[in-house]
């Protein structure tokens, strides 16, 4: 959903300034002064020992992000520091976002203005919802929560270290200070997490102490008498509260993988990322060659439109360097029959359409390269069996072999995880999942004149697509097949395929061009057809169904990355961040309506709270 963006202006003296709040933006005294004497002091971030020291990850939550000063005097301070974390998160709460172009130029600080560059290159369209930005190699991961602070907070799954609370004077902007706001704050904060503010405003201390925070005055910086610091220190916690997202402690990094397809080699590079090894295994299923990655906006902004793009934005952090072999950009045309064709798609098509944000994925080499950069080459073995033991996982082979051991278990194995799961005594049948077989064909260049010179995925009732690195040559597609039923024959899938493609093509031959090759390969789809991803709920020690499905109770170590359906190039990467977030209790990439809804837990809630 679009929101607008907020105009800069200046007040009388050049300071950047919000008509709409009639107030400054920050200090008259200096941003990045402010930024340093105020929030990173406040939070214990400016001088050593800082509060992040030992730490492999840290998170800052900041309530109106604005021109992101305090996220580039944070970064820079990170950067600054040899004891820093491993992993900087920064979720900024931002409900009138403001241009690209005004975040760079109102940065006069030379210590920051290059990273100000950096974060105006990677802003994103002002739309609802949260947005990865990712700097210095994944190391500094700024969300950016755009919404109204009071909705957005609600929707958080993270455990905050730091809070700095920026949101223009408290008379001017009293919504931002309001009790429910600082008591959500009080539900993210983790035990000692410190807070910090410019105001010391009477409701904001009292509203901030009813919230369990501990709250000081200390002098001010810029001719404010006194600034505000605090610190998470709650005497009681409200009965049936939910858990804040807890550190978790893993004595050992390691992840056993099942499955390298999208899933599992997405898993294992955010793994990775984070310092895990991950082993790989997998049984050698064909692997998609292309596919078409992109939006699916709707009028309501619905769950699937919410995902995509979501699942969009993540995917862009995730092309590697060599973007032209893995990734055409540029969108993907929704063909419109009747409507007039569009000139740059290359070849004259019948007709036009809309251009879906989006692009054409070569899905079998984002694979290999995702599993390049978490040095892990999969071992090819088909896991028959999963085994509790010692704490962590064995996964057995044929006769029982141990195929490989671990603390930690993602199940990537699409449409093999309902059996592998009921073999392992873990409640396969709580995973309603079905086979989807899809057809399509890889044509060599000039096999199909009507798309020669294609640059773009084009898509009616089927799609075509330019394989990223052999652009001449292109991916045709695709069928839906029961997996029950006997497979469509090749001149079979043809004819839907062309049919599908009529109004872009106008008719094609009857049978295959010269040189097509048959690619098969089979969808897992779950009942409402959302992917499966996070941690597999322990139905033995579950006793209130009511709790949304990501409170349940977990089996210890165990991950579900599955049912992707046909989306799985627009959910892996998204899929991967979530995953390793939750084994991580770093924030969660996505709001909680939207884990619940990807939540592996939901089918069997559905049913238990119908009784069965
Ligand atoms: C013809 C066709 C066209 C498609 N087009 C698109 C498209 O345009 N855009 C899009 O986003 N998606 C598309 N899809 C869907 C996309 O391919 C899937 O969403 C995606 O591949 C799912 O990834 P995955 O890793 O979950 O599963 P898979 O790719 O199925 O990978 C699962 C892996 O697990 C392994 N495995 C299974 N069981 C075991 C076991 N017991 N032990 C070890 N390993 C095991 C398998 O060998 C396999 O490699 C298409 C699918 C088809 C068939
Ligand atoms: C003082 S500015 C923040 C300055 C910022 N922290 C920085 O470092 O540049 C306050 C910000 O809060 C935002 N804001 C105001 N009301 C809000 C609300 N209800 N929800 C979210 N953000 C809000 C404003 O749009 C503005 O960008």
């Amino acid at each position: 959903m679009r929101i607008d963006h907020e105009p800069l202006q200046h007040d009388a003296d050049g300071h950047p300034y919000s008509a709409r709040y009639d107030d400054v933006y920050s200090s008259r005294a200096g941003a990045a002064g402010q930024a340093r004497a105020v929030f990173l002091a406040g939070c214990g971030l400016l001088e050593a020992p800082r509060a992040w020291d030992g730490r492999r990850q840290f998170v800052v939550l900041e309530t109106g992000f604005g021109l992101g000063t305090n996220f580039l005097a944070t970064w820079q301070a990170w950067r600054d520091d040899p004891g820093r974390p491993a992993m900087l998160h920064y979720v900024g709460i931002e409900l009138h976002p403001l241009h690209a172009d005004a975040l760079h130029q109102s940065c006069v600080d030379p210590a920051l203005q290059p990273l100000a560059a950096q974060l105006a290159r990677a802003w994103p369209a002002p739309r609802r919802g949260l947005h990865p930005l990712l700097f210095d190699g994944g190391r500094v991961r700024l969300t950016l929560a755009l919404g109204d602070v009071a909705q957005m907070l609600p929707q958080l799954e993270l455990g905050a270290d730091a809070i700095y609370l920026d949101g223009f004077a408290p008379e001017r902007n009293p919504a931002m200070w309001q009790p429910a706001v600082l008591r959500a704050l009080g539900r993210l904060a983790r035990p000692g997490a410190r807070l910090a503010s410019y105001t010391v405003a009477r409701a904001v201390r009292d509203g901030l102490r009813d919230a369990g925070f501990e709250v000081q005055r200390l002098p001010g910086f810029g001719g404010k008498a006194q600034r505000l610091q605090a610190s998470y220190a709650p005497r009681w916690t409200r009965r049936g509260a939910e858990p804040r997202a807890a550190l978790p402690a893993h004595a050992q990094r390691r992840a056993l993988v099942i499955g390298s397809g999208l899933a599992g080699a997405a898993t294992a590079r955010a793994l990775a990322a984070r310092g895990w090894e991950t082993v790989v295994l997998d049984s050698g299923a064909p692997r998609l060659p292309a596919g078409l990655a992109h939006l699916r906006p709707s009028r309501d902004d619905n769950l699937l439109a919410r995902l995509s793009r979501c699942g969009l934005a993540w995917l862009r952090t995730a092309l590697p360097a060599a973007v032209g072999d893995c990734w055409i950009d540029g969108g993907i045309l929704m063909a419109e029959p009747g409507s007039a064709p569009l000139p740059d798609c290359g070849p004259q098509l019948h007709c036009g359409g809309a251009i879906s944000e989006g692009g054409v994925a070569a899905a079998s080499g984002l694979i290999d390269a995702w599993l390049a950069e978490a040095a892990a080459t999969p071992r090819q073995a088909t896991v028959q069996r999963l085994r509790q033991a010692g704490g962590g996982w064995d996964a057995l082979g044929v006769d029982g072999m141990v195929l490989a051991q671990a603390p930690c278990v993602v199940l990537a194995n699409a449409l093999d995880a309902p059996r592998l799961l009921r073999a392992s005594d873990l409640h396969g049948d709580a995973l309603p999942l079905r086979g989807q077989r899809g057809q399509g064909f890889v044509l060599p260049e000039g096999a199909l004149p009507a798309l020669r010179g294609l640059r773009r995925g084009v898509m009616a009732q089927t799609y075509a697509m330019p394989l990223p690195a052999a652009p001449q040559s292109s991916f045709v597609g695709a069928t839906y097949e029961d997996a029950e039923s006997a497979a469509l024959d090749a001149t079979e899938v043809w004819a839907h395929i062309a049919e599908g493609l009529l109004p872009l093509t106008g008719p094609l031959a009857p049978a295959p061009p010269a040189g097509a090759q048959l690619f098969a390969g089979m969808r897992a789809v779950g009942p409402d057809r959302r992917a499966a991803i996070g941690a597999w709920p322990d139905l033995d020690a579950l006793h209130k169904p009511q709790a949304p499905p990501r409170a349940w109770p977990a089996v210890p170590g165990l991950y579900l990355h599955a049912a992707l359906g046909s989306r799985g190039l627009v959910m892996a990467t998204l899929g991967a961040q979530l995953l390793a977030a939750q084994i991580e209790g770093e924030p969660a990439p996505l709001e909680r309506d939207l884990l619940d809804a990807l939540s592996p837990a939901r089918f069997v809630r559905r049913a238990r709270l119908r009784g069965g």
